[in-house]
């Protein structure tokens, strides 16, 4: 889809859209169109009921007296970012059923322009590529979008970055759609390649190198699979040489067969999804170089595939991590806390970063606990916990923190190594059993945050400008924060 800001004016053919605030007069450029058309503008408002509320909108066909094929009033509600982004979402929902391949947008001011924009950009995405046969595809797409404001140059200024965020966003999306044939570890560290283009520096560490390092615990979750494990490492500078990162982790499992552990049919078929931390990471890392933020940051990902066969490893296995630690792997379906530990320690031993946050589909028990809309935060460091809740609520993106603590260590006892990686009673507390394993290989006391996207990463009915399906979460929340709490300005 092309994106232009032009100058308002009123277009002769085709369709408009107006932006409709909630119980305001219509913009003077309706108002005209109004007068132009005797009335048909207020007259259908009218019949509709329509005051700009929300996901509402009013759909006039040909009115009398001009040339235009459609004009559309979009209620957005208030003039908040996220309202004025929210409202492009019902535009787009409409747009096979309106045939809409080209629409020219009347925007008040420069910055409800940008945001619209971005909110078009977020919410008119399908994952088609697997479709072949013509009626299983969209029927049509929107191609151009003409956004007239005020001052155009300011918008498209403004826009920048949000494109680039939306890029990111689309990045995250792509990769947890696609099957766990598609993208395996080597093919998403040959994406993750690609991406050297976008002024990011990438590096894949292979087994043995892993092997050599000692990261062990990583390693041993995928023995099982006939793909190779790796670990890539995205890097972005754009501040001086010697800031200290920021480093974002994933958990990149591409397919979670549970291993010998092995999960029954109903909650394996989802499983495809289990890398979406380090596509998360990678599409939060395109998002920051894309529009060079002045920040250093890390992205490290553990990609590896849990898979039963006769090189798997079993229940009640002991593997010694990168940290030294040994763990008793109890439970084979609890895998990504064994990747993480040793991109933690990689991490912190190499980059000794001044935050670290990790991102994974960590366990069923977020889930539960807290929906498909609010991922889980757990953290060694109240402000950190705090900045991120923050950037979440700007973003429409929510995290909630969850406790860590001693009643959750003491679950992790093991009669045979300094910890199993599961929790000795099963079910309870999951998600914290889950972090406080995770906090056990901070080192120094690293500011860290784990975030649980078991719940986030995937929606079932969709949500305000993430369509059915892989949602992308995370890359808005991260960018923000990035963005309010350690850019230079
Ligand atoms: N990948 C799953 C967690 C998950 C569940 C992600 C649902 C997305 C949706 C994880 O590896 C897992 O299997 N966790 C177990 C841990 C348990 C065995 C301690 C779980 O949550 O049941
Ligand atoms: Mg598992
Ligand atoms: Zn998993």
């Amino acid at each position: 889809m092309k994106v232009l800001f032009s100058p308002l004016a009123l277009p002769q053919q085709g369709t408009i859209v107006f932006l409709v605030t909630q119980d305001t007069p219509l913009p003077t450029l309706a108002q005209k169109l109004d007068d132009q058309t005797q009335g048909a503008l207020t007259r259908s408002m009218g019949v509709e009921q329509f005051t700009g509320k929300k996901n509402t909108l009013v759909n006039l066909v040909a009115p009398t007296h001009t040339e235009l094929d459609r004009v559309i009033l979009l209620g957005v509600e208030s003039s908040s970012e996220l309202d004025i982004q929210q409202s492009a979402d019902t535009l787009i929902k409409h747009v096979e059923t309106f045939n809409l391949t080209d629409i020219h947008v009347i925007s008040e001011t420069d910055t409800q322009a940008a945001h619209f924009a971005y909110g078009v950009q977020l919410s008119h995405y399908r994952f088609d590529k697997y479709r072949t046969r013509t009626e299983l595809q969209a029927k049509c797409v929107l191609e151009n979008l003409t956004v007239g404001c005020d001052d155009p140059k300011a918008a498209q200024e403004l826009y920048q970055p949000l494109e680039a965020v939306a890029e990111g966003v689309k990045v995250t999306r792509d990769l947890i759609w696609e099957p766990a044939n598609v993208v395996y570890p080597e093919s998403f560290a040959q994406f993750c390649v690609c991406l050297k283009e976008h002024d990011l520096e990438v590096e894949v560490v292979n087994s043995k190198q892993m092997s050599e390092l000692g990261m062990t615990s990583l390693l041993g979750v995928g023995q099982g699979s006939q793909h190779e494990s790796l670990m890539v490492i995205l890097k972005y500078t754009g501040a001086k040489e010697s800031d200290e990162p920021i480093a974002f982790l994933g958990k990149g499992v591409t397919f979670d067969s549970g291993g010998l552990s092995l999960k029954p049919n109903t909650s394996m078929n989802t499983m495809k999804e289990d890398m979406g931390g380090a596509a998360t990471v990678t599409g939060l890392m395109v998002a920051l170089a894309k529009r060079q933020a002045k920040v250093n940051a890390i992205g490290v990902l553990g990609l590896v595939e849990n898979m039963p066969s006769d090189k798997a490893q079993r229940p009640s296995d002991v593997v010694t991590s990168m940290s030294g630690q040994t763990i008793e792997v109890m439970n084979t379906d609890a895998e990504g806390r064994l990747v993480l530990c040793d991109l933690m320690t990689y991490t912190q031993r190499t980059f000794k970063p001044k935050a670290m946050f990790d991102l994974a589909t960590l366990t069923g028990a977020v889930l539960v606990a807290l929906g498909e809309e609010i991922a889980g935060i757990f953290s060694n460091n109240d402000e950190l916990a705090e900045k991120i809740t923050a950037a979440g609520e700007a973003e429409q993106e929510p995290v909630w923190r969850l406790p860590l603590g001693g009643q959750f260590d003491r679950l992790l006892k093991s009669e045979i190594a300094d910890m199993r990686n599961d929790g000795n009673k099963p079910r309870i507390g999951g998600s914290s059993v889950a972090g406080q394993f995770l906090a056990r290989f901070i080192e120094n006391d690293t500011p860290w945050v784990h975030i649980d996207i078991a719940g986030t990463a995937w929606t079932g009915e969709g949500l305000p400008n993430k369509p059915k399906g892989a949602t992308g979460y995370g890359v808005r929340l991260l960018d923000r924060m990035v963005k309010d709490q350690f850019e230079t300005k």
